[in-house]
């Protein structure tokens, strides 16, 4: 919920599920982002722990701690007037049980204007989900391929054990979540657990029968140390920012080498009498 006018409330956001209204959820760490993704129209900002892979260079997202979690998620609700805010949980508060959980997450809100957050799990995590909703605090749940888990997955694969899926999917909605990412998800079989559920299903390599969709930022402007071929299947690349950077520091480079750079016009000079 929220008091700016004209601004979306996770019940908002459910109700697009029965209008048929698609969401869009796009992941941004950062006030600048966070701020063009808003005035866009981007419905929840997702302050994802994937920052741990695509801002801070590591492998997995393992290592992302709670204060960090917490110093980007208050840049990003500093710069939301529409959206919501959903910050991930981070490793391990939530395994931990429903104390820990409710405690990481409380923090969470107290220490940003977040509107609420998101939690890895499924079935297993059912307990701990209610336990943070019951403390008042909005979730969005994350089932299919849960990258906190990857050890155990052996690696990200696409999840197609549509037994499993429902049941976890089924679990985090009867807990009170109030939407559910389903990640790397067969299409057919996201198709068949959005309609299996009440509450919106938030795709991301799960095909168009989902009723949103979140994508990386760093995925989608190519804004990571990568080649365009690098590119997860999933996402689409809508603008090359890897090329337009890497043009742009190589011509500051050049310019200050050859000293075409400062010009006069970017140099300042003695104030004129009289002025
Ligand atoms: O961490 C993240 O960015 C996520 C999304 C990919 C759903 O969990």
């Amino acid at each position: 919920m929220t008091n700016k006018s004209g601004a979306l409330s996770t019940q908002k956001i459910r109700n697009m599920k029965a209008d048929g209204e698609k969401i869009v959820v796009l992941t941004v760490y950062d006030y600048p982002s966070a701020r063009i993704a808003d005035v866009a129209g981007v419905d929840v900002l997702l302050v994802g722990d994937s920052f741990g892979c695509v801002v801070q260079g590591r492998a997995t997202t393992l290592g992302v701690k709670l204060e960090e979690t917490i110093y980007h998620t208050e840049m990003v609700a500093r710069a939301a007037s529409r959206a919501i805010v959903i910050a991930d949980v981070p490793f391990p508060y939530c395994q931990l049980g429903p104390t820990e959980a409710v405690r990481a997450c409380a923090r969470i809100l107290k220490e940003t204007v977040a509107t609420g957050v998101k939690i890895e799990g499924g079935k297993s995590r059912a307990d701990t989900i209610r336990a943070v909703v019951e403390a008042g605090i909005p979730v969005m749940g994350h089932v299919g391929l849960t990258p906190q888990s990857v050890n155990a997955f052996g690696g990200y694969c696409v999840q197609r054990e549509f037994d499993r899926l429902i049941e976890d999917a089924k679990a985090v909605e009867s807990a009170g979540a109030f939407a559910v990412v389903l990640e790397c998800v067969q299409g057919d079989l996201a198709a068949e657990v959005t309609k299996n559920v009440s509450i919106p299903t938030i795709g991301i390599g799960s095909g168009a029968g989902c009723d949103g969709q979140v994508l990386v930022f760093h995925d989608i402007f190519n804004y990571a140390d990568q080649e365009p071929d690098k590119t997860p299947k999933h996402a689409r690349v809508y603008r090359d920012l890897h090329k337009i950077i890497d043009e742009g520091v190589r011509e500051y480079v050049s310019d200050v080498k050859s000293g075409a750079f400062p010009s006069e016009a970017e140099t300042f000079h003695a104030k004129k009498a009289g002025k």
